[in-house]
């Protein structure tokens, strides 16, 4: 019988990207709708894959970014007041799609191969957050600073240095994981 896989790339699909629109705060209202995705459903769903393969620590992780992803979003939401509940974008809809779909039978699949499941969601989390920190939100805040908003740069600014910082954790935990599942063998 031939195991199941979950793949990188249908980790991949879970992950949804912030669009940048002529209009600043639409472009807003779309970081805050990515991040509270982030921090409500996709990371705790990762913590949750964690604690079920037996990584409690992992599960930490994930949930402590989850918070952080949150804690962008009112940073921003201080910033732009009028935001109420961001409609979901096209890119969060189909991501809440695809880990729906991961999770029909994602228990299933971590039992029979926790490791390979739980390292490649690390690998596409950092793969993720680097493009939020070098790439999409970048972009954000040179926007702003063409709008001469300064208020709202910085706050992107503090974004990009904390994605930075979740991409390097999570490189760390990737790099910790790895040694550990060769000392098991
Ligand atoms: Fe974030
Ligand atoms: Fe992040």
């Amino acid at each position: 019988m031939s195991m199941p896989e979950i793949t990188e790339e249908m980790i991949f699909e879970c992950f949804a990207a912030a669009r940048k629109s002529e209009d600043m705060h639409q472009t807003a209202s779309s970081f805050v709708d990515v991040e509270e995705y982030e921090n409500a459903i996709m990371y705790p769903e990762f913590a949750r894959w964690a604690n079920k393969a037996g990584h409690p620590e992992l599960a930490t992780l994930f949930r402590k970014v989850a918070g952080e992803e949150k804690l962008h979003a009112v940073w921003l939401r201080e910033l732009y007041d009028d935001i109420g509940t961001p409609e979901r974008g096209a890119d969060t809809r189909r991501a809440i799609e695809a880990l729906e779909t991961i999770r029909a039978n994602c228990d299933e699949l971590i039992e029979m191969n926790p490791a390979g499941v739980i390292e490649k969601a690390l690998m596409v989390a950092i793969r993720v957050e680097e493009r939020e920190y070098l790439d999409i939100y970048p972009r954000f805040r040179d926007q702003a600073l063409e709008n001469k908003d300064q208020a709202t740069a910085e706050v992107y600014q503090r974004v990009i240095d904390s994605e930075h910082q979740h991409a390097e954790w999570f490189q760390g935990a990737l790099e910790h994981y790895r040694a550990s599942q060769l000392q098991a063998v």
